[in-house]
């Protein structure tokens, strides 16, 4: 049995939905098992419950489990919520610590996780040191693993890049923070799916890390005009400066459920680009060009 953390988000979806069409017997894990079944209407899964900051309820839900693949992140990233606990250090890491040390206890044989390029010990970014010392949690671990670090992942379901179309829906303009300059490197969420599908069983893979991203890589402008042209919404992209988006969130940040921090700023202005060459030769991935993707789901 293969159990998806984090199965209902964007990514964890694209695998469970990638490994039954394999023919796989999948378990998702969520905080909340009603939310599987609505999540995967007709599809014959198993639901368990449970939270990472919870090492009872992994107990239980790691039980019989041959191969985790861990998608958890915290709601609402990159926007940290300190008092929820809502935090790339407590969930991303914290919780990757905790999967881990309930998989090593129900004897999994093997462990994907899902991290983000970037992730480095010396990143300046909070974020990227989170996710590497979670990979560290992942690669001392002793059992078999696979690291895959995404770029930027769009899809349908995704709440970034279909931001922008959004906007443009509902506005003479498309509003955004920074230069719109950084180079991405973005990577369609049914080819994440299938890497990661691939993951569970290759054996060339095995102990390795790989980052992973699209085949075009362009700046953040660019892929949005891309998005915009292909929503068949002509709209001018308006850039506030990040000092300014940053200085509004620091104010924004004290509310309960701040939409925005200051961080969150840094971390969608980041660029992202990979370098897939042991992607390429371990995987050999049909990585879709962002054109062809976005055309399969955008009006
Ligand atoms: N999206 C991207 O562009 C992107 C890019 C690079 C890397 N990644 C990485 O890919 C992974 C998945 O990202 P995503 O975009 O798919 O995230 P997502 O859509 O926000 O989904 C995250 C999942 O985590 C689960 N979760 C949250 N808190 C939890 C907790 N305390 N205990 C157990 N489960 C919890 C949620 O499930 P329930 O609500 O059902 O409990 C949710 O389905 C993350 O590691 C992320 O850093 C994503």
């Amino acid at each position: 049995m293969i159990l998806v953390t984090g199965g209902t988000g964007l990514v964890g979806a694209a695998v469970v939905k990638e490994l039954v069409s394999r023919g796989k017997q999948v378990a998702v894990m969520s905080r909340s098992v009603s939310s599987v079944a609505e999540r995967f209407p007709g599809l014959d899964i198993d639901a368990l419950q449970g939270d990472v900051g919870d090492r009872a309820s992994l107990a239980g839900a790691f039980a019989n489990i041959e191969t985790v693949v861990n998608c958890v992140q915290f709601p609402n990233s990159p926007i940290e919520n300190k008092g929820k606990g809502w935090t790339f250090e407590q969930v991303d890491y914290q919780g990757t610590v905790s999967q881990v040390a309930a998989a090593k206890q129900a004897g999994v044989s093997r462990f994907v996780y899902v991290s983000g390029v970037g992730a480095a010990a010396d990143a300046e970014k909070h974020w990227f040191v989170s996710k590497w010392k979670a990979e560290e949690a992942v690669r001392q671990s002793g059992i078999v693993h696979v690291i895959l670090r995404p770029t930027w992942v769009y899809g349908p379901e995704d709440v970034a890049l279909n931001r922008f179309v959004g906007f443009a829906r509902r506005l003479p303009f498309v509003p955004t923070f920074g230069s719109g300059q950084q180079m991405m490197q973005p990577i369609f969420i049914d080819d994440v799916g299938r890497i990661l599908a691939d993951a569970v069983d290759k054996q060339e893979a095995n102990n390795q890390t790989f980052e992973a991203g699209g085949p075009d890589r362009l700046s953040m402008d660019d892929v949005v005009r891309i998005a915009l042209e292909l929503a068949g919404k002509k709209r001018p992209i308006l850039h506030q400066p990040a000092a300014i988006g940053k200085l509004m969130a620091t104010f924004l940040q004290v509310l309960p459920g701040p939409p925005l921090t200051p961080d969150s700023i840094d971390f969608i202005t980041n660029e992202a680009v990979a370098d897939n060459e042991a992607l390429e030769r371990v995987f050999a991935p049909k990585l879709t060009p962002l054109r062809e993707a976005l055309a399969t789901y955008l009006p």
